[in-house]
């Protein structure tokens, strides 16, 4: 899979996100299917998409005991999605244990990916709540080596940060980016953003991209000019 971008499909219902979708008549693009719209419509949905024919990353960031990872894993891997997540906060043991789940018995799998530490978490909070007392930069860097220890693929971060994790953990090692807005663009709620071109420069692989696109007045041309900078 080379650099692409993600449209961060985050709609509350089927209705919506079709009505998103079938504004794309040329190029299908990839999409990520959040906690939202899944919770709201199911694992249908995710189906549906995919018979339409987008490349489909499931954001469900599962975490609990690596046994029901595990089992999770293995009803996801049947929706034949492209990436899947998890927070790397459920340790190694659980990691793996998901990699086992997400595993058809030909030996494919969809790519799975980690989630370090949120970027809501901010180092005053880790501390207070988490008692994690270590550079918040630290503990991500260490997230991201245990799940490339654990096999993982790669890890959602700031952009800001996927320079440093292809550093310590391979170029090989993808980082999803979001967080990305264009330069004359709003720049919402996101504190550390970065543009397409930006995000290109610093070496994410693929850019996860909401609002500047689905709130666009021409959601297909922010996509396009989106894929321009980003991919060239
Ligand atoms: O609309 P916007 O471009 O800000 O959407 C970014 C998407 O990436 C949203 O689905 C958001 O939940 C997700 N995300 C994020 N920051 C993270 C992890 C995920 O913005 N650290």
């Amino acid at each position: 899979m080379g650099k692409d971008v993600i449209i961060a499909c985050d709609f509350a219902s089927a209705k919506q996100t079709f009505d998103f979708l079938d504004q794309f008549t040329d190029k299908k693009p990839f999409v990520k299917i959040g906690m939202e719209l899944f919770y709201a419509e199911g694992p249908q949905i995710v189906r549906e998409i995919k018979r339409r024919g987008h490349r489909i990353f499931l954001d469900l960031k599962l975490h609990d005991i690596p046994n029901t990872v595990k089992k999770a894993m293995a009803v996801l891997r049947d929706l034949d999605v492209d990436i899947c997540n998890l927070h790397a906060a459920g340790t190694i043991p659980m990691m793996k244990a998901a990699l086992e789940g997400l595993t058809r018995p030909d030996g494919t799998r969809p790519l799975l990916i980690a989630v370090t530490q949120l970027t809501s978490t901010d180092q005053a909070t880790m501390e207070r709540d988490l008692l994690i007392e270590r550079p918040i930069d630290e503990v991500v860097m260490h997230y991201a080596k245990n799940a490339r220890d654990a096999g993982l693929d790669g890890v959602v971060c700031s952009p800001l940060e996927a320079q440093k994790v292809h550093a310590v953990c391979g170029a090989d090692f993808l980082t999803v980016t979001p967080g990305v807005r264009f330069a004359d663009g709003d720049v919402g709620d996101q504190k550390r953003v970065m543009t397409p071109a930006q995000a290109k420069e610093i070496g994410s692989d693929y850019i996860v991209v909401g609002r500047p696109i689905t709130a666009a007045e021409d959601p297909v041309a922010a996509y396009e000019r989106c894929v321009r900078e980003f991919v060239g």
